[in-house]
């Protein structure tokens, strides 16, 4: 399904379709929505960005459906170009495939991009996710046999190419000289092999960039080993070690509050936080404590994404400004605080 990719520096209107997502996604949305619309009110007027509510993609109205993704709501979704998507819940267990896995399916969303800064500690790490295929392809499909179970894991060239030359783009394009090639490939020699193999055919077309292997294990290590991990730039994985190393790395970064997420395809884009949606914290009714500074970096994301670069930078530099602090145990600002602060530092 490799599509046209979509000119946002020319595109004469950009649809944003804002979804609220369960648990902390409506509070967290709502603030990073009302940046937007600052950033954006010039925009927003005359006609050029139209923002988009979508409704629908609940828990509550997924098991209903009984879809991952209901159709309205898919069709829905295709009319926007980019997605800003608060967490949806996604249940343990059962036959219920997660929300998140089903859109980054249905719109190619191929490439998973979070970057983790941390400037005071000359940390300055992009991963890139392959977002469609390896564990996730066919997680709600694995068998239950008599005493036993399986899962599968699939790696293809063409999905391994395309976040391999994504990767080996951004570090081009953005003065980066090194990529980390993260794999288990010792253990999991068919679909990690392919996927190392692969990265280093592409890199061959990108003279100017080294590229290392790393196991997953050691590499978890190497992101708290200092001075070390001040070497890492571009870090390239599979799907699930990619989930798994990015928490790491935003908690590394301040907790799973402040990182945002950039699942991008040819012809759509998702931006996102990189946490879930806490229903735990719904539960003990602190659902307004929840930090919204992740999907605000994700919308910042999401601006760069469009051609709206300025925008980005403004909103980048308030957030770094910010000194306003929300903490989950509500004994900080709320998330609507913040997200004032934030605006006023526009
Ligand atoms: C993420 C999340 C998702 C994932 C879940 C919600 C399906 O953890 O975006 O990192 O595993 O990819
Ligand atoms: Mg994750």
């Amino acid at each position: 399904m490799n599509g046209e990719k979509t000119d946002f520096s020319t595109k004469k209107q950009v649809t944003i379709g804002v979804i609220d997502g369960d648990g902390i996604g409506p509070v967290i949305t709502a603030q990073a929505t009302r940046v937007l619309e600052k950033l954006l009110a010039e925009e927003i007027a005359a006609g050029s960005i139209v923002i988009k509510q979508i409704e629908g993609l609940t828990i509550e109205n997924r098991m209903a459906c009984g879809k991952a993704i209901p159709d309205d709501v898919l069709a829905e979704i295709k009319t926007c170009d980019v997605l800003l998507k608060g967490p949806t819940t996604t249940p343990m267990g059962g036959k219920m495939e997660s929300a998140n896995v089903a859109m980054r399916r249905e719109l190619d969303l191929y490439a998973n991009c979070r970057p983790v800064s941390i400037p005071e500690k000359n940390i300055d790490w992009m991963f890139f996710r392959e977002n469609t295929e390896g564990e996730y392809v066919l997680g709600s499909r694995g068998v239950e046999l008599p005493g036993m179970a399986v899962d599968f894991k699939v790696t293809t060239d063409l999905g391994t190419r395309r976040i391999a030359r994504a990767a080996f783009d951004y570090a081009k394009n953005n003065g980066k000289t090194h990529v980390a090639v993260v794999t288990k490939a010792n253990i999991m020699k068919k679909t990690d092999g392919k996927f190392t193999a692969i990265c280093h055919e592409v890199a061959a077309d990108y003279p100017g960039i080294t590229v290392d292997d790393y196991y997953i294990d050691i590499m978890t290590a190497n992101l708290l080993k200092e001075p070390l991990r001040e070497q890492f730039q571009v870090v390239l994985l599979p799907n699930l070690y990619g989930d798994i190393i990015t928490d790491e790395a935003a908690q590394i970064q301040g907790g799973v509050g402040t990182a945002g997420s950039a699942n991008v395809g040819d012809r759509y884009a998702m931006f996102e936080a990189i946490h879930g949606s806490a229903p735990r914290m719904i539960e003990r009714g602190m659902g307004d404590y929840a930090n919204p500074a992740s999907i605000i970096k994700a919308a910042a994301m999401l601006l760069r994404h469009i051609c709206r670069a300025d925008a980005a930078a403004r909103l980048e530099k308030a957030m770094a400004e910010c000194k306003v602090e929300v903490k989950s145990d509500g004994t900080a600002a709320t998330a609507a605080q913040y997200a004032d602060a934030v605006m006023a530092l526009l």
